[in-house]
């Protein structure tokens, strides 16, 4: 037997109990190897659909398939043991009907073994957040800045700096915490409204780029380490991997074209058949 038992595994009722406590710590994850490094420090991992940008060149994340979450969902519940794993619904996969939700939610619950999913959009989405929720699946909620309505908002544009705006966010926020939903990601909003939201609802308000007055923060993980070729405002790079991995390359290039790596630390020699040991080359 261990001499401690392993961690368990975070659900959507954790984060849901720690409004006015300990900020809750979130970052974006879409593969099995970062997930290893990230889940010991976080909270919940967030398969986004900002992959379909960051990873697979996208302009948007509207042309993001279901499979394709799937598929990087898995793989991050496979590299981590302790953190919540929510996975992105992707535009056209939950907005038609509640059952047309339910029936691709449960997809991804199933073929991920994820333990929440988040969609974005706010009063117009409560009905199905209440549906999805009565029959067992924990749904995060995102507004403010929707990125899958890009087409309609005409660009990726920060919310409530207008204080004529404020009420229907406010609507928004309170008609997703009523239907059930366990947390909500603030995105790209003014920081009075994000402050307003997170003292009216009794659910945590997830921030990203809507200041520290949230009740924890998500940035997406390669903006904040500095892999990513241009970042909003918001982002602050904790790292240089971009830089670094240049670097790096450039170094490995070099010394092919010198004939300098592979040197013979990197290299196989034959062994004695007899003794096992390496055998002496000639020279
Ligand atoms: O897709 C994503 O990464 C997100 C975060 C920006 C919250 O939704």
């Amino acid at each position: 037997m261990s001499a401690q038992a392993p961690k368990k595994r975070l659900a959507a009722p954790d984060i849901r109990n720690r409004k006015g406590g300990d900020p809750v710590v979130s970052l974006t994850a879409y593969h099995a190897h970062t997930a290893r490094i990230v889940d010991p420090y976080v909270d919940f991992m967030l398969v986004g659909d900002s992959l379909g940008m960051v990873m697979h060149g996208y302009e948007s994340t509207v042309p993001v398939p279901l499979d394709l979450m799937i598929m990087h969902g898995a793989a991050v519940v496979r590299g981590s043991s302790q953190a919540l794993v929510v996975v992105d619904m992707p535009f056209g996969s939950y907005e038609e009907s509640p059952s047309q939700a339910f029936s691709n939610a449960a997809r991804v619950m199933k073929e991920t073994g994820c333990g929440a999913i988040k969609l974005e959009g706010g009063s117009r989405m409560a009905d199905t957040i209440r549906f999805l929720t009565e029959r067992g699946i924990p749904v995060m909620a995102h507004i403010g800045l929707t990125p899958q309505s890009v087409n309609m908002m005409g660009g990726f544009k920060t919310q409530g700096r207008q204080e004529a705006e404020w009420a229907a966010i406010e609507e928004d926020a309170r008609a997703i915490s009523d239907a059930g939903a366990f947390s909500v990601v603030l995105e790209g909003m003014a920081e009075l409204l994000a402050a307003r939201i997170t003292k009216d609802i009794p659910i945590p308000t997830i921030g990203i780029g809507a200041s520290a007055e949230c009740d924890g923060q998500i940035l997406v993980l390669e903006d904040m380490l500095g892999l990513s070729p241009r970042v909003p405002k918001f982002v602050k790079e904790f790292a240089g991997l971009g830089q670094a991995i240049e670097s790096a390359v450039s170094d490995y290039a070099r010394e092919v074209r010198e004939r300098t790596f592979p040197a013979i630390e990197h290299t196989y020699t034959m062994r004695d058949a007899a003794t096992k040991t390496p055998k002496k080359t000639g020279s």
